[in-house]
């Protein structure tokens, strides 16, 4: 009597503690790793074996970072309470093996954290409780340590749900590398402020999906929450407050935290358009700081900011340069990556226009791209002085009216970031021989869809234009899952235009988002990407696109995220992954 209690016991706490329907055995997906690995078998019959209490990753020496991962992910499996939505259907030998360490081996321990660096692995975990990861780098080890980790959940011995125990899958093999070497995301925080906690819980997933690149897109017209110990005055007139303004220590942090995880932080210092917030420091540096941004709503095209927040940098006055060589200097000092992201999006022409002094110049026969030319020209050599390649939105080269020869960023020292016109735009930039690093708005750009925050358009007056205008929102409709997943970067290129590519990154502009929603409004979408960036889009048997089968894959995944503690949105209700096929359109 007192055993089937406690059995009971047992199987209430079961029930208690699970969200989730009676899961049935699912042999279609039984395990799952995002992205999907190059190439990955697991033997049949599919086995798995229990995790020992003690389980523990041996790593060779000599690389702090790759220690650090080897001790952190030991820790998460041991702790991570994962239960599939759907329980692996998989043998667990009665008296068998248990794992009780995985060995690390790498052959360059002391290849730096750079583009292009190999991430490649093999992983393999056999039945007799020996597994390994061999990789060149100590990052690719770290990739081959994150598909470990999704190769283990919480699940039962033969249906026995009293005996709940840490699993992984044995018979497995993995040999993985990614197709894309630059696999980011970029994250606004010059419109919103996000507290250091955020964007580390931001890196730390990005790690999990394999992705190496946080962009981060640090300073906006809106505020500039970057103190710099050469330019201090900017933080302090140009941020939202002094709680909302990221310290040295807080680079460093942050720097640091991502170099754990193997992903690189690229710094961008939006100029000379998105600075209005620099005026609070120097309104002498700043052009039409402070006007209306909107001076007569029905002549779009002469507005002085693409959205409210008029000023950029005046290329005519010196003190500008003084401070861009501080800003320069100051910035490529805290973050060490090879790339430095250099702005040069949409410069305004009324803004420049509104200012009496480039006024004069123009009267005097000056023109615009020149004005741009003349800062980009003196700019670009200091970046590069630096050690840097620097990178533009494409703006600066393909702008209908404001734009540089390509004389002033050498290709050699210059990546492109396109967001405009899709593929189209992509193909402008490798022809002219650039590299490009792919953001198209109508595929990557996250914030699209939610409507528009400008107040007081008459728009919102008449539901059917509403409506026909995605609410307001420049780049709606909202882009799916689906849609990001699908998106070819190198569409329509040839061969060797399409090495040009080195790869692409979801944008998050902030307009719209806060902490309070930031998990949701990346997560998983930002996953599609990384996989398509890793291991593709297509099925490699048959070629054709395989957001079918990655439905239900991305479901485990956003489910394993939320147990992470990274609030992912839904893409599908539970009912379709737990009745495989029955939500298709068709079977
Ligand atoms: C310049 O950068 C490259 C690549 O990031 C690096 O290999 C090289 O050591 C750097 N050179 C100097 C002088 O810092
Ligand atoms: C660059 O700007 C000039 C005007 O300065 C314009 O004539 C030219 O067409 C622009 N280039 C592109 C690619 O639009
Ligand atoms: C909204 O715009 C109208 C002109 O279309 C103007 O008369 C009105 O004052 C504006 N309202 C607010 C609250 O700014
Ligand atoms: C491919 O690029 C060419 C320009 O080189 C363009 O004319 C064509 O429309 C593009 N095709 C597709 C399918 O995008």
């Amino acid at each position: 009597m007192a055993k089937a209690r406690i059995s009971l016991g047992f199987l209430l706490l079961f029930l208690l503690s699970s969200p989730l329907p009676a899961a049935r055995a699912d042999k279609r997906f039984p395990v799952n790793a995002w992205p999907k690995p190059t190439s990955m078998s697991w033997a049949e019959p599919h086995m798995a074996m229990p995790v020992s209490r003690s389980f523990h990753v041996v790593g060779p020496s000599g690389n702090a970072y790759l220690l650090s991962a080897a001790r952190r992910y030991a820790a998460l499996i041991l702790a991570e309470r994962y239960r599939p939505i759907v329980r692996p259907a998989v043998t667990v030998a009665a008296g068998g093996a248990e794992l009780r360490c995985l060995t690390l081996a790498v052959s360059d321990l002391h290849a730096p954290l750079e583009h292009g660096v190999d991430e490649s692995y093999a992983l393999e975990i056999l039945p007799t409780g020996a597994a390994t990861v061999t990789a060149a780098t100590a990052w690719g080890a770290m990739r081959g340590l994150e598909t470990f980790s999704q190769l283990a959940w919480w699940g039962d011995a033969a249906g026995r749900r009293e005996q709940m125990l840490l699993l992984v899958a044995s018979g497995v093999r993995v040999e993985d590398r990614p197709l894309y070497p630059h696999r980011g995301l970029m994250l606004d925080t010059g419109r919103t402020y996000f507290p250091v906690a955020d964007i580390l819980r931001t890196i730390d997933a990005m790690a999990a999906n394999k992705m190496n690149v946080f962009h981060w897109h640090i300073t906006d017209s809106q505020s500039f929450p970057l103190e710099l110990p050469s330019e201090p005055a900017l933080a302090e007139k140009g941020s939202y407050g002094e709680d909302m303004r990221y310290t040295v220590e807080d680079v460093n942090l942050i720097v640091d935290f991502a170099m754990h995880r193997g992903v690189r932080v690229v710094p961008e210092i939006d100029m000379p358009g998105h600075t209005a917030s620099w005026a609070g420091a120097y309104p002498e540096a700043v052009a039409c700081a402070g006007k209306f941004w909107l001076p007569d709503a029905s002549d779009w095209p002469n507005r002085l900011a693409a959205e409210p927040g008029a000023g950029q940098l005046n290329p005519l006055e010196p003190k500008t340069y003084q401070v861009v060589a501080n800003v320069v200097n100051d910035v490529t000092s805290l973050f060490p990556d090879g790339f430095y992201h250099a702005g040069a999006d949409e410069v305004t022409p009324g803004c420049w226009q509104a200012d009496p002094s480039i006024q004069a110049d123009l009267a005097r026969g000056g023109s615009l791209s020149q004005l741009l030319e003349r800062f980009v020209g003196s700019v670009h050599p200091l970046i590069v002085s630096r050690n840097r390649t620097a990178v533009y939105w494409e703006d600066v080269l393909l702008d209908q009216t404001v734009n540089v020869s390509s004389s002033a960023i050498p290709p050699e020292t210059t990546i492109l970031q396109t967001w405009n016109n899709g593929a189209s735009n992509t193909k402008l930039i490798v022809q002219a021989g650039y590299r490009a690093i792919v953001s198209s708005a109508s595929f990557y750009y996250l914030d699209c869809g939610h409507g528009d925050f400008v107040g007081n358009n008459s728009i919102y007056d008449d539901p059917r234009s509403d409506y026909d205008t995605n609410g307001g929102s420049w780049c709606g409709p909202f882009k799916t899952w689906q849609r990001v997943y699908d998106y070819d970067i190198a569409h329509n290129l040839t061969a060797d235009e399409a090495k040009l590519v080195i790869g692409g990154e979801v944008a998050m502009w902030t307009e719209q988002v806060d902490a309070a929603v930031l998990d949701g409004r990346v997560w998983p979408r930002a996953s599609a990407m990384a996989e398509a960036l890793w291991s593709g889009n297509r099925d490699a048997a048959t070629g054709r696109k395989r957001y079918a089968e990655a439905t239900d894959r991305l479901t485990d995944w956003r489910h394993r995220m939320v147990v992470r503690g990274v609030r992912a949105e839904p893409i599908q209700p539970l009912w379709c992954r737990t009745r495989p096929g029955m939500c298709n359109v068709v079977r």
